[in-house]
C-alpha cells in the first residue's frame, strides 16, 4: 500500500508554535533526520548539538541575502549582515569533521534605488571565509535562464542592465584536500566524445591554446565526463552562436535514476502539501538537482548533511533520498513545519505536540501504517486545516 498524506495519514499543523517549545528538540524526524525550528545561530550553539560537532560531512546551505532579510529576524544589511552571516563561519566550521565541506550558494544584491551592484554579497564571503579560516576549494556558477528579468526597473523600464540570471556558490573547507569525488557526478559523454572514444580517431598533438593533446588522451572511456563549476547552463546564447555544456545540476535531472516524481525531490508534492493547508509554499526553494549534485560529490551514504537555512527542507529531503543522515534548522515555524510534507508519512517517525499526525481508516484499508508522535490530543493549539 502507497502511504501517502491526506490518502492514509492526515497531518494538521498549528498556526504557531506553543510557547515555550524548546527549540533545541526536533520538531519532525525521519528515519535518518531532525528538523528544528528557531534561530539557527542559538540551535547550533545550544548543549543539545555539542554531540554533532566535528560529524558534519557537509554543510550545505542558501542563506537569506542582504537587503532582503525579514524584518522578523533583523532586517539586516550592509556592515552588520556581514558580520551576521560572518558569524556562522566558526559555528559551521565545528561541526564539520575534518575533511568536511562547507557548500553556500547567495544571489546577487543590488543597491535600492540606483542600477548598481552591492558588493555585500562578495564582502560577506570573504569575512566568512577569513573568520572561519576556510580555504574556498572552488567557485560555482548557477545560471538560472527561468528566472524573471531582474532588476526589473533597470532590465525592463530603463534598459540600462540586462537579466541577472545567476547565483554564486562558494565551496570552502578547513582543509585544502577536502573528500570530494567527481566520478559520482560525471555527465552523459556528448555524442561527438562517444564518437570519438569508440573510433579512437582525433588529431593528437599542439593546439593554439598551447594544450597538448596526447595520442591516448581520448581513447579511455571514464564512463563519462568530468562537470563544468557552471550548472543550469543548457542552452546560453553566445556572440558567436550557442555553447551548450550541460550544466551540473541538469546532467543530474536528466540522468538520475532518483524518482523525481517522489514526494522528497519534486516541489509539486511539497507544494500540494502546503496548499491543501491553507499554508504559504517557500517562495525560495532552490532546485533539488542543485542540492543533490553536491551531496553526491562531497558525502557518501550515511554521511551527515546539515542546512542551517533550511526553508522547506530541500536539502534534507534530498539527503533522505539518497540515504544520507541530515539536520535542518528553520525560523520560521510555517515554513519548517510544512516541510514535513517533503516526507512520506512512513518516513517520519515522531513529531513535536505542534504537529498531529492521524492514521486514516477507510472501509478497503484495514489500517494505515502508524507514525510514533508526542501528540497530546487535549492540545489548545489553533490548527491551519481547521
Ligand atoms: C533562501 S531561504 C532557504 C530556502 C531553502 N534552501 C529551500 O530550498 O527551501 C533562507 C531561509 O532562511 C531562514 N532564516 C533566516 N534567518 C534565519 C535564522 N537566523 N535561523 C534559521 N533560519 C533563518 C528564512 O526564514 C528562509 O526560509
Amino acid at each position: 500500500m502507497h502511504v501517502s498524506w491526506n490518502t492514509t495519514h492526515d497531518l494538521v499543523i498549528a498556526r504557531t508554535s506553543q510557547e515555550g517549545r524548546d527549540p533545541s528538540q526536533p520538531i519532525y524526524q525521519t528515519n535518518l533526520g531532525s528538523a528544528y525550528c528557531g534561530d539557527s545561530q542559538q540551535i547550533l550553539r545550544s548543549p543539545s548539538f555539542d554531540t554533532c560537532k566535528g560529524k558534519v560531512q557537509l554543510a550545505f546551505t542558501s542563506p537569506p541575502f542582504p537587503l532582503n532579510t525579514k524584518k522578523k529576524y533583523g532586517n539586516l544589511q550592509g556592515e552588520d549582515y556581514i558580520a551576521w552571516f560572518a558569524n556562522y563561519a566558526p559555528l559551521l566550521r565545528d561541526m564539520v569533521t575534518d575533511d568536511g565541506s562547507i557548500v553556500i550558494e547567495i544571489g546577487n544584491a543590488w543597491v535600492p534605488g540606483e542600477p548598481v551592484m552591492s558588493t555585500h554579497v562578495l564582502e560577506a564571503f570573504l569575512r566568512f571565509l577569513k573568520k572561519g579560516d576556510l580555504h574556498l576549494c572552488q567557485e560555482f556558477i548557477w545560471y538560472n535562464p527561468a528566472r524573471l528579468p531582474s532588476p526589473i526597473e533597470w532590465v525592463n523600464r530603463e534598459r540600462v542592465r540586462v537579466k541577472d540570471a545567476f547565483t554564486r556558490i562558494w565551496w570552502m573547507s578547513p582543509v585544502t584536500r577536502p573528500k570530494a569525488d567527481n566520478r559520482k557526478v560525471l555527465r552523459k559523454y556528448s555524442p561527438s566524445m562517444r564518437r570519438l572514444i569508440e573510433t579512437g580517431k582525433y588529431n593528437a598533438g599542439a593546439r593554439p591554446s598551447e594544450h597538448h593533446i596526447g595520442a591516448e588522451s581520448f581513447k579511455v572511456d571514464n564512463q563519462g565526463a568530468i562537470p563544468p563549476n557552471v550548472g543550469g547552463v543548457d542552452a546560453l546564447p553566445s556572440l558567436d552562436g550557442l555553447i551548450t555544456p550541460i550544466g551540473f545540476a541538469e546532467y543530474l535531472e536528466q540522468n538520475t535514476n532518483l524518482l523525481k516524481a517522489a514526494n522528497t525531490l519534486s516541489s509539486d508534492g511539497y507544494r500540494k502539501f502546503c496548499l491543501d493547508r491553507g499554508a504559504p509554499v517557500h517562495p525560495a526553494r532552490m532546485p533539488a538537482t542543485l542540492v543533490e549534485f553536491f551531496v553526491k560529490f562531497l558525502t557518501d551514504e550515511g554521511d551527515q548533511v546539515l542546512d542551517p537555512f533550511g526553508g522547506s527542507n530541500t536539502t534534507g529531503a534530498v539527503a533522505q533520498s539518497l540515504g544520507r543522515r541530515w539536520l535542518s534548522v528553520e525560523a520560521d515555524w510555517t515554513y519548517a513545519a510544512h516541510s514535513i510534507g517533503r516526507f512520506e508519512p512512513s518516513q517520519v517517525i515522531s513529531t513535536c505536540d505542534d504537529m498531529v499526525i492521524t492514521p486514516i481508516f477507510s472501509d478497503t484499508q484495514e489500517g494505515a501504517q502508524s507514525v510514533q508522535t508526542s501528540y497530546e490530543p487535549d492540545s489548545e493549539a489553533t490548527f491551519f486545516n481547521q
